[in-house]
Order: C-alpha cells, then sequence, then structure tokens
C-alpha cells in the first residue's frame, strides 16, 4: 500500500493492536467515572496522592488510573498537577449543569454480552420488531431517559438554533423520549405548542420532565407505537430522534410516509439520525448502532443517507436536505410536505 506521496507503507500491528485493546480504555473511563476522578481533579484533590485519599484506593492503583486517563488525553499534567480536558470538565463533573455521565454509563450495562459478540451474531431467531421495548417498565424507562436527557437537552438545544421555528405551530415529536427537543423549542419560540409522542412507560417519564420544566401548558404527550398506532394531527413540524437504527428500512418507510400524511400541507419533517455515509465508510458511531441490534435481535440496521432521503422521496416531502447535525454522531434530513 502507497502513502500519498507513492511511498510505499510498511505493514504493521499497531492499528490492530490498538483496537484489540479499546475495551480497556472503556473500562477506563468507566472506572474514572465511577470513582468520581473528574469530580475530585476539579475540586483540587488533583495528584495521585490526594486522588487516592479521595477514592479510597491505594497510591499505586490512582496512579495507574491516572497515567492511563493522561495518556488518553482525560486529563492533562500541568506543572506539578492535573487538569480535566476541557471536555471532560464540561461533561465529565458531577454537579455542572451539563454533566452526561448517565449517557456514558448507559451501554455498559451490555458489556458482558458484547464481550460474546461472535455468539451473538449466530443466534438464527426471527428477529422482532420492538424486541426490546415491548416489555419496557416504566423504572426502566426512567433510567433509560435520565441517560438520554444527559446529552438530549444539548441536541433540543443545537436543534433549536439550527432549524428557525418562528413560523411554525405544533411539533409532533416521535419517540420523544425525556421530550428535551419540544421542551427546548418551547422555551425559544414562544408560539409554539409540541406534543411528545412515545411508548406507553416512556410517556410517564416524559411527564415529568415536561413538569420540571414547567411547560406542561405547552407540551403535551401521546402514548403510542409509531409503527402501529396512528400519530398526532394538527402538526406543522415532525421531528424523530435517534431512533433511527432500531428499525429496517421497510419500517423507517413506512413511519416517514405515515409522518406525511399526518402533518399539516407545507409542514416539515426532521430525522435526526445516526446514518451512515454512502460510501459507508464510516462514521463508527453509526455502524455500531446498528451492530448493537444484535443484541436485541431487532430488525434494526444502519441507514446510510442516502436511504434516508429515498425514504423522504418516497413519502412525498420536497425541498429534501440533509446536514451534519451533531459531526461523526447525528445528521439530520429534513423534508417539506408540499402546500
Ligand atoms: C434514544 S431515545 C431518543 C429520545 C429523544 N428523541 C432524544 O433524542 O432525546 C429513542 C426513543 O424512541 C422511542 N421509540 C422507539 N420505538 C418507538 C415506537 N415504535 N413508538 C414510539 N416510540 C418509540 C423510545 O421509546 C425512546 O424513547
Amino acid at each position: 500500500m502507497a502513502d500519498d506521496h507513492g511511498n510505499e507503507k510498511k505493514l504493521d500491528t499497531v492499528r490492530l493492536q490498538t483496537m484489540s485493546r479499546a475495551f480497556m480504555g472503556s473500562a477506563t473511563l468507566f472506572a474514572a467515572i465511577e470513582l468520581k476522578l473528574f469530580t475530585a481533579v476539579s475540586e483540587g484533590d488533583n495528584t495521585v496522592q490526594r486522588f487516592a485519599k479521595k477514592a479510597t484506593i491505594s497510591v499505586t492503583n490512582a496512579d495507574r488510573l491516572m497515567t492511563m486517563c493522561a495518556a488518553s488525553g482525560l486529563l492533562v499534567w500541568r506543572d506539578d498537577h492535573y487538569i480535566n480536558a476541557p471536555d471532560v470538565q464540561r461533561f465529565l463533573v458531577e454537579g455542572e449543569a451539563r454533566y452526561a455521565a448517565p449517557w456514558l454509563l448507559f451501554t455498559r450495562s451490555g458489556w458482558n454480552r458484547w464481550g460474546d459478540l461472535a455468539k451473538q451474531l449466530h443466534n438464527e431467531q426471527e428477529p422482532q420488531v420492538m424486541a426490546a421495548s415491548k416489555t419496557m417498565s416504566v423504572e426502566y424507562a426512567q433510567r433509560y431517559h435520565k441517560a438520554t436527557a444527559s446529552v438530549g437537552f444539548g441536541s433540543g438545544r443545537r436543534f433549536s438554533k439550527q432549524v428557525d421555528l418562528s413560523q411554525r405551530r405544533k411539533i409532533m415529536d416521535l419517540g420523544g423520549g425525556s421530550g428535551a427537543y419540544s421542551i427546548v423549542a418551547v422555551q425559544n419560540y414562544p408560539q409554539l405548542s409540541a406534543v411528545v409522542f412515545d411508548l406507553p412507560p416512556v410517556v410517564e417519564v416524559t411527564r415529568e420532565f415536561i413538569r420540571q420544566h414547567d411547560v406542561e401548558d405547552r407540551v403535551t404527550t401521546m402514548a403510542g407505537n409509531f409503527t402501529e398506532d396512528e400519530l398526532p394531527e394538527g402538526c406543522d413540524v415532525a421531528i424523530m430522534a435517534s431512533n433511527l437504527p432500531m428499525y429496517s428500512r421497510q419500517i423507517i418507510q413506512e413511519v416517514i410516509r405515515k409522518s406525511f400524511t399526518a402533518l399539516l400541507p407545507g409542514g416539515e419533517m426532521h430525522l435526526v439520525g445516526e446514518m451512515l455515509d454512502d460510501d459507508r465508510t464510516g462514521p463508527a458511531d453509526a455502524a455500531i448502532w446498528g451492530l448493537a441490534e444484535v443484541m436485541s435481535n431487532s430488525t434494526g440496521i444502519t441507514h446510510t443517507r442516502a436511504d434516508c432521503v429515498e425514504y423522504f422521496q418516497h413519502a412525498g416531502f420536497d425541498d429534501i436536505s440533509v446536514d451534519d447535525f451533531i459531526p461523526d454522531i447525528l445528521v439530520r434530513v429534513c423534508g417539506r410536505k408540499p402546500t
């Protein structure tokens, strides 16, 4: 294989070795969050000795953990103490408004099953639509959306900045979860109202978020399953965020078609999802979420940007656009229903 300058590149195993131990990097992050390392560093327990005492672990082990965190770019050594890297300081210090640890720890429960991925891939049972969601309890939905909300409100703020909703009246937020997109949107646009559509156990949790944000007069909920039930009526905006890889092409196509039918003429739909580039070379995160569907034996797959544009075209949308929403994580496809 030649590099950009035509020189023959010597192959080695470095990339493969790094990948084979990547799970140890995840374990480091989980342990550091659990031991509140980044919170300690931000509060001044920022040397090996001080952190060891705070976390009640040995100095040797504190040194091992902090060395790995520094080597991974999570901590930075300054003169005689550590500081948190900027993203760590913003998102991993407990008590701060942007604390995102609940979401970062959420996938950790899959640790053992991911360790057995080859065995999981041998599963030959018929895939189930909504395999994981059918038995969801309210307690699970609470844990789930404590996690999604810890990043979802940030996405909601980004959405309300990227999309001008000043001429819109009502949002249907399909699979809206915590209601983050809707809650932030009505806070930013005084003329707007929203209905968060999600599964029955989830909307109980959505109502708690709506109450906490004091928007009960503007955001309502509707319990249902968007693969089977009628969608809310009278809306001129539809948002469907972060549930794309849970479903097959056929099902996503059908939900987008139903959304088109339910929207008012002139209305707009935004599909915010983990989409693969059309050359299928990445981003890895989109591929990961598709692969994760193995664990629940669902029909879900990774969809490309082009797949999603096609769903919009088939449904009848015009003015279809594709934008990075959170680069390498989420893409936003938007279309308008003709008047
Ligand atoms: C990862 S969460 C995203 C929540 C929210 N949209 C956000 O971005 O913060 C996915 C949500 O989709 C909901 N969902 C998945 N399938 C659904 C279905 N068939 N009908 C209604 N809601 C569904 C789940 O219950 C969950 O609340």
